[in-house]
């Protein structure tokens, strides 16, 4: 199973056997390792903890021992971290099955094992982080193969032994924990391509991130560190001094988050250098601090490893200078000026205990010099900032970008976490992108687990909404009378003014002020709403009364909304959206100062209860819905309708039957939708031809002012569907009324919703495609009979073509006057306004844009 990319490196065959032999026992733990449950996961990670804290002092030791650098009892300390720490913090964390859920949204998130972990471990942590490492792959029920650095090979071999030892008596899968310490690059490369590794795990220098990181596989890694440190004049300076002399000497400073250049205001550079002095720190001549520079880097930039970890005692002699076994920190006065310090070696990460100064005049200076030390090599890690004055805290946090920022606290011990924070303890601090990093975070179990998310279908609860106060039947313009205001302003077109409705309105309301606007015409557009809302903007009525068609009612809609929001824009109110409950478009959530009344002289658009307003905007049609719309009171007064003429009669009672049919099978149809639709269906059959045939006939005509309304209160809930789309689009480039347009379109958008869908909606409520038993249902409960499914639905169907001639609609495009030259040229225009019209986006189906073509074809053709 040597199974490596072309053009990777090869190794010998017998080393690559061996390697693949190494890969194959960890695949072989990882599948054991899956069956185990969380219990015995965290028997495991118990016993390797103990193991761990029982080894930390010898561990220490033998680092000490073969990396020759560092402090003893810091390297306790870290292998206490990564095994006391790191246990309080993992104790009562899942990692197996479920671990985590939010039962409100219906989401499980179940934890996985990625497989087999090839980590690398560096140098200056060679036994914390092993430690770290290979608690972390049990708890997450990872195999774990380590490629420790070749000088730290031995130390963390017997890391592993540790561990294994304990694993094994508590249940760990053999070979769940190896080293494999050859020390060459081909070894690492193989295994950084081998297909039975699954992760890369990376902690090293900048090759050993970028080396992971190519060989194109799931890595997390994480590199070096130049972290600044910022003492603003409003700090606590003794305790930023203690603070940074317990950090920058820990463990000699050869641990990544370690504190490299700190940068002082200068109001406080005197009081901090004298404390940091009287603390301990040696305070380098110039002279000094040129051969310090000389002795810490090779030539090619790469730190010195004479140098690297060395006491301050042991880095003046190898330099050149005095320094003394009490010295803890070297500080080395480094240039303000920015470009300077650029060019300065001692501005780059310096793994020893030298501490570079810098000298600010401002606290912009300042954050320019921090933000030019992690440029050089500390993108993405450490940095910190003394400070009291939140804003500067503020201003570092903004503008330095590193992954962890510290406020008041040491970096070294601080950025690993729980000692002087709540950060999570780690070993393996992400560095973002800046470093070559997937993550910023103190990177930990969570990082290690493959979490699957179990999402529930939820459907959201439906609404039902009404308007307060709905009147009715011949007499309810006498409910006006309950109306207090001192001005009302009755917003209407020319003829219902010549009709005398404005005098009727006036005769009902005593005591109030009844000023008139009787500008609207039909299908009105942007510019009477303009004049209108400066109409109400001077009067200040209390009061609307919308007394008309659909189309005045939607002008005061409108207008009220313009009038009490005069920041909004038609423009961004229509924008388009998938779902109206997630939309875009912001409508205001206010209490209305202006009450609105509708009182519908026409028996169709439902506009008097409903949550949308048509409007003409650019030639086309525009919809505004949003349930602030609903007027507040409804007056569903049927003796206004019976002045209207035979062909309006007809055509807006068929825009009610639409509403009443499309709200019927809406992907938002309810049983409270359902009820009021059948019953507008029951009602217009008999009742449109009658009041058709006899204006006069009171009767039918409230049957019709009923059926539209209780059909308005349906489609406010459920919507309509791609009937509408249609009308909408021919009625604007046509100039043909709203109703006849629906009746064009109906017959054909009936049988397009019983047939099988070819796209459907997507709705979590809509669990079956129910349209064709939604119509045959209707059929059936208003007593159209039929024994089948099939037979029902075609009665319904039947009986709607029937009244539509009995109304005498046009029932083709071109019985409505339009040329096929004309229809043609504008077929492609007219389907994509179809198709961008809101209301198909609770049809049943998805109507694709060639189906919307067809469709607009057989309208145009009729039967
Ligand atoms: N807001 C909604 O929920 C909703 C729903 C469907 C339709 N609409 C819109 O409503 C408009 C259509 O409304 P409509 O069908 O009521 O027609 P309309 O308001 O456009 O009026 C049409 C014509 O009929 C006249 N008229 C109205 N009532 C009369 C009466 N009693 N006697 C004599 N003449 C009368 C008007 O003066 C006007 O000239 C369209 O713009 C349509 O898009 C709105
Ligand atoms: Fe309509």
């Amino acid at each position: 199973m040597s199974v490596i990319a072309a053009a990777e490196p090869v190794v010998q065959p017998a080393l690559a056997e061996r390697l693949d032999g190494y890969v194959s026992r960890a695949q072989t733990a990882a599948r054991a390792f899956r069956e185990l449950g969380q219990e015995a996961v965290d028997r495991i990670v118990w016993a390797m903890v103990v193991a761990g804290l029982r080894g930390a002092v010898e561990l220490a030791e033998l680092a000490m021992e073969e990396t020759g650098f560092g402090v003893f009892e810091d390297k306790v300390v870290k292998n206490y971290i990564a095994t006391e720490f790191l246990y309080d913090y993992l104790k009562d964390k899942r990692s197996v099955g479920v671990i985590d859920e939010d039962p409100e949204r219906g989401i499980e998130y179940v934890a996985e094992p990625i497989g087999v972990v090839l980590a690398l471990t560096p140098i200056t942590n060679p036994t914390s982080t092993v430690l770290f490492k290979a608690i972390v792959a049990a708890k997450t029920r990872n195999a774990i193969v380590f490629r420790p650095s070749a000088r730290a090979a031995r130390c963390a071999q017997r890391a592993v032994e540790i561990l294994q030892k304990a694993g094994d008596e508590a249940g760990l899968p053999r070979d769940a924990l190896q080293v494999i310490p050859d020390p060459t690059l081909d070894v690492s490369q193989y295994l950084f391509h081998h297909r039975g590794v699954d992760f890369i795990w990376t902690t090293g220098g900048p090759k050993a991130v970028a080396a992971a990181n190519e060989a194109g596989k799931p890595c997390v890694s994480v590199g070096p560190g130049n972290a600044p440190v910022y003492i603003h004049r409003s700090a606590d300076v003794r305790m930023a001094v203690v603070d940074m002399l317990i950090s920058k000497t820990f463990d000699s400073s050869v641990i990544c988050p370690a504190e490299q250049t700190c940068v002082i205001d200068d109001a406080i550079w005197d009081e901090t250098v004298e404390e940091l002095e009287r603390m301990g720190a040696r305070l380098l001549s110039g002279d000094d601090v040129e051969r310090l520079a000389e002795l810490a880097f090779a030539p090619d930039g790469s730190v010195e490893m004479r140098a690297l970890g060395q006491s301050c005692l042991n880095l003046g002699s190898l330099a050149g200078f005095e320094a003394t076994a009490d010295d803890k920190v070297l500080l080395a006065a480094l240039p303000s000026d920015p470009a300077e310090l650029a060019a300065h070696p001692l501005v780059r990460e310096k793994l020893m205990p030298v501490l570079g100064l810098v000298r600010s005049p401002s606290v912009e200076h300042a954050l320019e010099v921090c933000e030019l030390v992690t440029e050089q090599g500390g993108l993405g890690h450490t940095s910190a900032v003394y400070a009291t004055d939140d804003d500067v805290v503020r201003r570092f946090a903004e503008r330095i970008r590193t992954g962890r920022i510290l406020v008041n606290a040491p970096t070294a011990v601080g950025a690993l976490g729980g000692v002087y924070n709540s950060m999570t303890p780690t070993f393996s601090l992400g560095c973002g992108t800046w470093g070559g990093s997937v993550t910023t975070d103190n990177v930990n179990y969570r990082n290690l687990l493959n979490v699957k998310t179990v999402s529930r279908r939820q459907a959201p609860a439906q609404w039902f909404r009404v308007p307060s106060n709905t009147y009715f039947n011949p007499g309810a313009i006498d409910s006006l009378r309950q109306l207090k205001a001192a001005q009302a302003l009755l917003v209407t077109d020319p003829q219902a003014e010549g009709r005398g409705v404005a005098d009727e309105v006036r005769a009902h309301l005593d005591g109030t002020g009844v000023h008139v606007f009787s500008e609207v015409g039909p299908e009105p557009g942007e510019a009477v709403i303009r004049r209108g809302v400066k109409v109400v903007d001077e009067l200040r009525p209390e009061l609307l009364i919308a007394v008309g068609g659909g189309s005045v009612i939607d002008a005061a809609k409108a207008m009220r909304l313009f009038h009490e929001s005069p920041e909004l824009s038609l423009d961004e109110l229509t924008l388009p959206f998938l779902d109206a409950r997630k939309r875009v478009a912001n409508y205001p959530e206010i209490e209305h100062s202006v009450r609105l009344v509708a009182m519908p002289t026409t028996a169709g658009t439902g506009s008097e209860v409903s949550p949308a307003a048509v409007l003409t905007v650019g030639g086309r049609k525009a919809t505004l819905v949003d349930y602030s719309l609903v007027p507040d009171m409804a007056v569903v007064e049927p003796r206004l309708t019976l002045s209207m003429p035979p062909t309006l009669t007809a055509d807006s009672g068929v825009d009610a039957l639409t509403h009443a049919l499309e709200a019927a099978v809406s992907i938002f149809a309810s049983p409270y939708t359902d009820a009021f639709c059948v019953q507008a269906v029951y009602q217009i059959l008999p009742n449109l031809p009658r009041a058709f045939e006899h204006p006069d006939d009171l009767e039918a005509r409230t049957a019709m002012s009923n059926a539209a309304t209780i059909a308005g209160l349906a489609f406010s809930n459920a919507f309509v569907g791609v009937n509408h789309a249609l009308a909408h689009a021919v009625g604007a480039r046509f100039g043909i009324a709203h109703g006849r347009a629906n009746a064009i379109f109906l017959p054909h958008v009936l049988r397009y919703n019983a047939a099988l869908p070819s796209k459907f909606m997507p709705a979590p409520g809509y669990t079956a495609y129910v349209a064709p038993e939604k119509y045959a249902q209707i059929g059936w409960i208003i007593g159209l009979g039929g024994r089948t499914e099939a037979e029902q639905r075609e009665r319904l169907f039947a009986r709607v073509e029937q009244l539509l001639d009995d109304v005498r609609m046009p029932r083709s495009l071109e019985a409505a006057g339009v040329s096929r030259a004309e229809f043609e040229s504008s077929l492609p225009e007219l389907a994509r306004a179809a198709f961008e019209d809101a209301s198909i986006r609770t049809n049943p189906r998805i109507p694709l844009v060639r189906e919307l073509a067809q469709l607009l074809e057989e309208g145009f053709h009729g039967r």
